[in-house]
């Protein structure tokens, strides 16, 4: 899958409350340690441009309704800013990407169960990012119903914080299914014991670069 001087590709998933932003911490300290050239980046966002798009998706001023598609859309705008401006020149430079999530965050937040919008989705999609994929995704398995306990915890809630337990069953579904298609998913458990899943993801992220 490495072309030889490629760099790689990694993306973090999972509902809101599975504690990515906790593992990718982590990640980012031993990563520091080794000489590796690592960027680490989020969707949607990860560019000036593309971030701005962020604070419109994920704005909370209720009066903001986009239409599903337009949803789809800006996410797209900004995932293209993201890829074009740095995850591309970014890749041929060798360097390690860790996304906050991607490419599954689309398909399981917007599309899942929606087989209209998946075919929207792709078909803007495929084209966009010529058929980029991660080389690796962590994706972080979680019920609802314990991640929504994490949530409300919260002080800081983003806009999808905010959904209820039916929401996140179907993105996890959604999750699950994305992961049973595809080998460069892997599902861990999310509440395993932070060090113990820490251990797990650096053995899954050495075996990839070595
Ligand atoms: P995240 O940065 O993980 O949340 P937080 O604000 O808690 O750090 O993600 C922001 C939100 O954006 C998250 O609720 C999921 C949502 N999202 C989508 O719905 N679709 C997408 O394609 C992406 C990239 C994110």
């Amino acid at each position: 899958m490495q072309n030889k001087g490629r760099g790689s590709f990694i993306s973090f998933e999972g509902i809101d409350g599975s504690g990515k932003s906790t593992q990718i911490e982590l990640v980012k300290k031993y990563l520091h340690k080794s000489k590796k050239k690592v960027l680490f980046t989020r969707e949607p966002g990860g560019t000036f441009e593309a971030e701005l798009i962020r604070k419109l998706i994920l704005s909370k001023n209720k009066k903001i309704k986009f239409d599903d598609k337009t949803e789809i859309l800006l996410l797209l705008a900004a995932r293209y800013e993201h890829y074009k401006k740095l995850i591309e020149p970014a890749i041929t430079n060798g360097k390690i990407i860790i996304c906050d999530r991607f490419i599954d965050s689309t398909l399981a937040y917007q599309c899942a169960g929606n087989n209209e919008l998946k075919e929207f989705y792709f078909q803007i999609s495929k084209p966009l990012i010529n058929n980029f994929e991660p080389d690796l995704t962590i994706l972080l398995d979680i019920s609802p119903t314990k991640a929504l306990e994490r949530i409300n915890k919260r002080k800081n809630k983003n806009k999808y914080d905010n959904k209820n337990l039916s929401f996140f069953s179907n993105v996890r579904k959604g999750y699950n299914q994305l992961a049973k298609n595809n080998s460069r998913i892997q599902k861990l458990n999310a509440l395993s014991d932070k060090n113990i899943l820490a251990e797990k993801i650096r053995k899954l992220i050495i075996s990839l670069l070595k």
